[in-house]
């Protein structure tokens, strides 16, 4: 595998492992492997990780980089030995956690969305910029894509996605356009095309706009639709909430769950599962508000002005 040269920047990185409260021969598992960004300090401090990802390339990535001497020539063979690699669902969180002996852990991150990687690299229509398939699948053994999506749902249950996962004021009048293309011109196969039909829409919306004030417009517009797709193709929401309430329960005493989330969509499930376990008392939350990324650090790294960390503890 060739390793891409622009690695997905870990976001609130101190916050994150002081999150963790990382310690010398502890258990914790990397829900959303990626880059591996945590998980290699996590090893550097001594922790043993289970890393899971559902896109197979991130685990790819991270076994080149464990092997190759250009990643960080000197991972010991006891780093080595102490990182766990799965490719996987972390709906599928207490099977997998079982399986490899991590059912009792002393942390779990969520680092949720997706990686540079996926989005610069893949190939696979996440980013509305190039000119790639729509397929947006975060693994790949999956069926359905976000092509499938745009060409096979009614009117209506496009405008659902829409507006239920990006909360788009112009569904309706996106989701009739999708279908009108339909019609007169043939399937929807290319992030290109979707884009050009985003943009119609818009300038029908918005006649006479600033083309500065257009672009505004339409890169938050298309952002918002691109996301829709995403999280409709990889069933988000649903493996957020199904994630969550496991990790809960394979905490030990005092143990932590960190979550990072990006949207707002995302954020409440997160605040609402710690809501509910915080006043069941079954996890204490540390976090009354998100941590969120301090101005230096979104101006080396935009991605992470959305950034919310959220972070609990285990009560018993
Ligand atoms: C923001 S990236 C993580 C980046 C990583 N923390 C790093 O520092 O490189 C999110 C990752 O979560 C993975 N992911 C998303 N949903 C998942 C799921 N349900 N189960 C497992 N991995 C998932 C994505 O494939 C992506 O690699």
């Amino acid at each position: 595998m060739i390793l891409p040269t622009k690695y997905h920047l870990p976001v609130l990185l101190p916050e994150v492992l002081n999150g963790l409260k990382i310690k010398k021969g502890e258990r914790y598992i990397d829900a959303t492997l990626g880059d591996g960004g945590y998980t290699f300090e996590i090893l550097k401090w001594g922790g043993e990780v289970l890393g899971i990802d559902t896109d197979e390339d991130s685990i790819r990535y991270v076994k080149a980089k464990l092997e190759t001497p250009k990643g960080r020539p000197n991972w010991k063979l006891e780093e080595k030995k102490n990182l766990y690699l799965v490719h996987g669902n972390f709906a599928d969180l207490t099977r997998i956690a079982k399986k490899f002996g991590f059912d009792k852990v002393s942390g779990i991150l969520f680092d949720l969305g997706m990686s540079t990687y996926q989005l610069e690299h893949s190939g696979r229509g996440f980013s509305y910029m190039g000119d790639e398939p729509l397929d947006m699948r975060m693994d790949e053994r999956q069926k359905i894509t976000a092509s499938d999506i745009i060409n096979n749902c009614t009117r209506g249950e496009l405008y659902e996605i829409f507006t239920k996962f990006a909360e788009e004021l112009h569904s309706g009048a996106i989701a009739a356009a999708v279908l009108r293309t339909r019609t007169l011109k043939g399937r929807i196969e290319r992030t290109k095309t979707l884009r050009a039909v985003v943009e119609e829409v818009l300038r029908q919306v918005y006649p006479g706009i600033r083309q500065m004030e257009f672009e505004k417009v339409r890169n938050g517009t298309l952002a918002r639709i691109f996301q829709s797709l995403r999280i409709s193709v990889n069933n988000e929401i649903e493996n957020l909430k199904k994630g969550l309430v496991q990790a809960e329960k394979l905490l030990m005493q005092k143990g932590r769950l960190v979550v990072l989330s990006y949207h707002s969509l995302e954020d409440r499930v997160v605040k609402k599962i710690l809501k509910e376990s915080d006043q069941e008392e079954r996890l204490r939350i540390l976090t009354k508000r998100p941590i969120t990324a301090s101005y230096a650090e979104i101006k080396a790294n935009p991605k992470v002005r959305s950034a919310k960390l959220r972070i609990a503890e285990k009560y018993v």
